[in-house]
């Protein structure tokens, strides 16, 4: 009798329990145990349904990451993943990916790859072919193409030639130099004298024109899929695929291929993507924040919230935004100076459902 009772209460308790618990939790949802999962930044939507068709026929988080983000390298998302988008200041379009597996926490990654226009795959044969973790330029096309990806591609596109050349006959304005000359039309460069300040009397962020901030970056020119996975068997991974910065300095490598900053995983807690000005967020591995956040028992909107924070003290203009999904299943945004959506898919849901993040 007693033992009844109490398993009575017990089952009653756990019930108000986790009720109160999902209605603290806002628009988050609460999935516990019930996987798989998909989260992806921005509204790409057929990338996330790529990866869930993946993960429910049985494929590894990796796996289903890797089709996930192919999905938009070949959609061309946003024109700013895989072929045909953002191109640099020579007009030319680049990719970097990366594919983390936060099992084993192997991570392989190219960056600033030239002719291949599959990224994740690239990054994946990267993991799983070598013992390095990134490979760049026409050394990681060149690798890629022999471990039997195709290539060499062109990877622009008529829109990405106009684009260019509209940014070309506009004085390459805006671009990403700064306390060079020519100040307001295109190179070559040459750095200007900066003045010598003496100590106490330094102001930042005028003369020498230091702070920088995010103001020719949007949604336009800069964003990345970003894409966490669990799968079946509870594991977590994460994959990344952009162009990086449109108009971008040569050879410049931004948040993307980074692990811990535009993505990062760990099975025992969860994982974090992120998008926005990478050449800011890699200063800070906003994603290696949130999951170790999340390891010290913080949940994951207040996760997302803290690492945005701890940039925009330094860089009140930043433009980012972050997602977290804890091992449970259990996700929030945070984001700073534009509107954020991300994508999820579980077993809850008929299709993906999108959720909108404010500032
Ligand atoms: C690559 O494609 C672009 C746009 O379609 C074109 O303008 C350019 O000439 C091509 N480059 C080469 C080397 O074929």
């Amino acid at each position: 009798m007693d033992l009844l009772i109490n398993q009575n209460l017990f089952i009653i308790i756990t019930i108000l329990l986790s009720s109160s618990f999902s209605m603290g939790l806002g628009n988050e949802i609460q999935n516990l145990g019930q996987y798989p999962l998909v989260v992806s930044t921005w509204p790409f939507v057929e990338a996330v349904r790529a990866a869930w068709r993946a993960v429910d026929n049985g494929l590894s988080a990796v796996d289903s990451v890797v089709e996930g983000c192919s999905a938009c390298e070949e959609l061309r998302c946003d024109g700013t993943v895989g072929p045909g988008g953002s191109p640099d200041e020579n007009g030319e379009t680049t990719i970097d990916a990366l594919v983390m597996d936060g099992t084993t926490m192997e991570v392989g990654a190219v960056a600033a790859m030239r002719y291949v226009k599959d990224g994740i795959r690239a990054a994946r044969l990267v993991m799983q072919h070598t013992q390095h973790t990134l490979i760049v330029g026409e050394k990681a096309s060149n690798f890629v193409i022999s471990m039997g990806l195709p290539g060499p591609t062109n990877l622009s596109s008529p829109e990405s030639t106009a684009k260019w050349v509209k940014w070309k006959d506009n004085g390459c304005q805006p671009n990403f130099w700064k306390n060079v000359l020519p100040a307001n039309s295109c190179g070559p460069y040459h750095p200007r004298k900066l003045p010598s300040f003496v100590e106490g009397t330094c102001s930042r962020g005028s003369v020498g024109g230091i702070p920088s901030t995010s103001s020719h970056i949007d949604l336009q020119n800069h964003d990345t899929i970003s894409m966490a996975v669990i799968d079946h068997m509870g594991h977590i991974a994460v994959g990344t695929s952009t162009n990086g910065a449109t108009f971008k300095i040569p050879g410049r490598v931004g948040d993307g291929p980074i692990a811990g900053s535009s993505a990062y995983a760990d099975t025992e807690v969860g994982a974090c993507g992120a998008t926005g000005d990478g050449d800011i967020m890699m200063r800070f591995l906003p994603c290696y924040q949130v999951v170790e956040s999340m390891r010290l028992g913080m949940e994951p909107k207040l996760a997302a919230e803290d690492a945005i924070m701890r940039i925009t003290r330094k860089y009140p203009n930043f433009v980012g935004a972050i997602f977290a999904v804890d091992k449970n299943g259990v996700h929030a945004g945070a984001c700073h100076g534009w509107i954020f959506q991300y994508s999820v898919r579980s077993p809850v849901m008929e299709d993906v459902q999108v959720f909108t993040v404010l500032p």
